[in-house]
């Protein structure tokens, strides 16, 4: 038996040495570890028919080699892992490359978004968010659009109950913010709002960013004076502004802004409908019958305020001339942002 052990130790030891790929490493573990006919497990099952007193040397003798022996098969084990074995060997091949895992993106709507908040915050603006779920009161009757006022056909709304709707807008938001804290104020509030709408231009979900200002003194200059700052910073480049005078029941005067167009420049293009000019948001100065509502004098205070639509805003700063692209989940369109 001892003989027997010794011999296959060194047997074991040269055929280990001889190795050479993961297929060889393989058919030596079968003729010598193998569970079932290896020879080092085979000599180790006759230790029960030793005789009782030879058992511990012996036993203990098997069990070295047979560490050794494993320890070795590892190490090479090891040294072959490190270069390519061939296919189908069953070894792990470790100089392979790693499985790519995609990145993840924001949405180019999240990214045009977190751009609009970040040119606002750096003109003063502090940013709210408020819900999706509105009242009747806040989306309407606080921006001074009573019941049956005709103003409400603009919107087509989704109603939960008759007094609760998903918001039209985010301009809920001025009265919200403004009822909570006393001027002055600078807000801007993103976010989604809903209206019964779907086509080439309208989804039935779309993104706004609401903006206003409260303070003493406040004039239509400054709102011109924050609007062109903000299209040139989102524009990148010192794009004429036009006000166009426009009617909304919370702002007085209202107007709808318009920038040059982004293709042609101003010279008239199919974009802007050979107008020279995109409209990129509705604004006006803060209707005194909104500022009364939530308690400010509106002898002492005036502010301006402003909305714009940021799926609107990143079609026109990409060249995206149909809205749905960015609902549609492909891939291939939302990962060129
Ligand atoms: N809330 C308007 C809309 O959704 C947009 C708007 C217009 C917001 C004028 C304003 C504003 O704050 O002054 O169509």
């Amino acid at each position: 038996m001892e003989n027997e052990l010794l011999r296959l130790k060194q047997e074991a030891g040269e055929a280990l040495e001889n190795v050479k790929d993961a297929a060889a490493l393989e058919a030596f573990r079968i003729q010598f570890l193998g569970r079932k006919g290896g020879l080092l497990t085979g000599v180790m099952r006759q230790l029960k028919s030793v005789a009782a007193e030879e058992r511990p040397r012996l036993g203990q003798l098997a069990n070295d080699i047979k560490q050794a022996v494993e320890q070795r098969f590892e190490e090479i084990k090891a040294q072959l892992g490190a270069s390519s074995p061939k296919a189908g060997s069953g070894a792990t091949d470790y100089s392979l490359p790693g499985r790519f895992l995609p990145f993840g993106k924001l949405h180019p709507v999240t990214q045009v978004m977190e751009e609009i908040c970040s040119i606002f915050e750096g003109l003063g603006f502090a940013v709210a968010e408020g819900p999706d779920v509105e009242t009747d009161y806040y989306n309407f009757e606080a921006l001074n659009i009573p019941p049956h006022h005709p103003a409400r056909d603009m919107h087509d709304t989704f109603y939960v109950t008759d007094s609760i709707l998903l918001r039209t807008h985010t301009s809920p938001m001025q009265a919200r913010i403004m009822e909570k804290h006393d001027p002055p104020l600078r807000y801007i509030a993103p976010g989604k709002v809903y209206r019964c709408d779907s086509d080439i231009t309208h989804t039935p979900m779309f993104h706004q960013v609401e903006g206003f200002l409260v303070d003493k003194d406040v004039s239509f200059a400054d709102l011109k004076g924050v609007l062109t700052s903000f299209t040139h910073k989102m524009f990148e480049r010192e794009l004429a502004l036009r006000f166009r005078p426009s009617f909304f029941p919370f702002t007085e005067p209202s107007a709808e802004v318009d920038i040059a167009c982004v293709i042609c420049g101003g010279s008239g293009c199919r974009v802007c409908k050979r107008t020279g000019w995109l409209e990129i948001l509705g604004s006006g100065l803060i209707d005194p019958e909104v500022l009364k509502m939530v308690g400010y004098d509106p002898d002492v205070y005036s502010g301006f305020a402003f909305g714009l639509g940021v799926e609107r805003i990143a079609m026109l700063k990409y060249g995206i001339d149909d809205i749905r692209l960015y609902y549609e989940n492909d891939l291939r369109f939302l990962s060129q942002f």
